[in-house]
């Protein structure tokens, strides 16, 4: 695999802003972004000149190796938000409230929005449409950008049947749209869909005036957003349809295990390059003190 290096910037990057973002979508140029959780990754992404960021709940299956993201709490989310702050300090990064984190009531909700501003996020991503537009109220009232989520909601996903794509039928596509309108009207600033067909995603564009962003959504949108770990073809478990794989790390680094694996058996490594050896007349020094 070849790993082209990103292009030296002259200046450091500058981090997006709210505004910045809608001035890209005015200008008809599309956002990518994709999830992190971790540091190295954070920085790999912002020296790749990624947009923006998502420390998303899916670290629940991606990292822990849980089935689903409800296991995911405030402190572990809070603690991956700030390794990738520190790791991408220019990077716009948004910051998913887990499960239970904001449907009880809407001061628990601004607490815990608040929290994941504190350790470095500039916004928070929270899932679902009527139903959460209090809640999205009172976040953005208390002057936090809110992006929402609708279409397949993993924290959801039991009432959903599943990880199933969403707004298949007429019935279903005017439920989004109707979710779509009133997480605009309650103050969130953008719109994830996710897995929904493509041709609500467009009626969901045509009617709102806030960023629509998807993940297998189609292509009508204002930007992309793709799990990393399916990105670099590291999730094995399974691969949603929408996945479009840019590396086969797993490929890569079940042969380095291996590889490496066989070096120890084989008494090839460590060799001489990798040991810090004595400084010169040290050991002669040290035997003639032990005879
Ligand atoms: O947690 C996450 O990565 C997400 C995406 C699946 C949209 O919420």
């Amino acid at each position: 695999m070849s790993l082209k290096a990103p292009k030296r910037r002259e200046k450091p990057m500058k981090k997006k802003s709210v505004l910045d973002l809608y001035k890209m979508r005015d200008a008809g140029e599309k956002i990518a972004w994709i999830t992190a959780y971790d540091a190295p990754t954070a920085s790999l992404a912002e020296q790749a000149e990624m947009d923006m960021l998502l420390v998303g709940d899916s670290v629940g299956m991606c990292i822990y190796g849980f089935n689903g993201t409800n296991e995911m709490t405030m402190p572990i989310m809070l603690a991956h938000t700030a390794a990738v702050r520190r790791a991408a300090p220019n990077t716009f990064v948004i910051g998913d409230m887990p499960f239970l984190s904001y449907q009880i009531d809407c001061e628990e909700a601004i607490r815990n929005a608040g929290a994941f501003i504190r350790h470095g996020a500039d916004a928070i991503k929270l899932e679902g449409g009527r139903r959460v537009a209090d809640k999205i109220r009172a976040i953005s009232d208390a002057g936090i950008v809110v992006f929402g989520h609708i279409g397949l909601t993993p924290q959801s996903s039991g009432q959903l049947g599943g990880f199933k794509a969403q707004g298949l039928t007429a019935d279903s596509a005017k439920d989004m749209i109707a979710d779509a309108e009133a997480v605009q009207e309650a103050g969130a600033l953008f719109l994830l869909v996710e897995a929904v067909a493509p041709e609500v995603t467009g009626i969901v564009r045509e009617r709102l005036s806030i960023p629509v962003y998807g993940i297998g959504a189609g292509p009508d949108t204002d930007g992309e957003l793709l799990i990393v770990s399916d990105l670099l073809g590291i999730f094995e478990a399974f691969k949603p349809k929408f996945v479009k794989r840019y590396a086969q790390l797993a490929t890569t680094m079940k042969e380095a295990f291996a590889e490496y694996r066989e070096d120890v058996k084989n008494r090839v490594f460590p060799g001489p390059k990798h040991v810090y050896n004595m400084k010169p007349g040290e050991l002669e020094k040290l035997r003639k003190t032990l005879a």
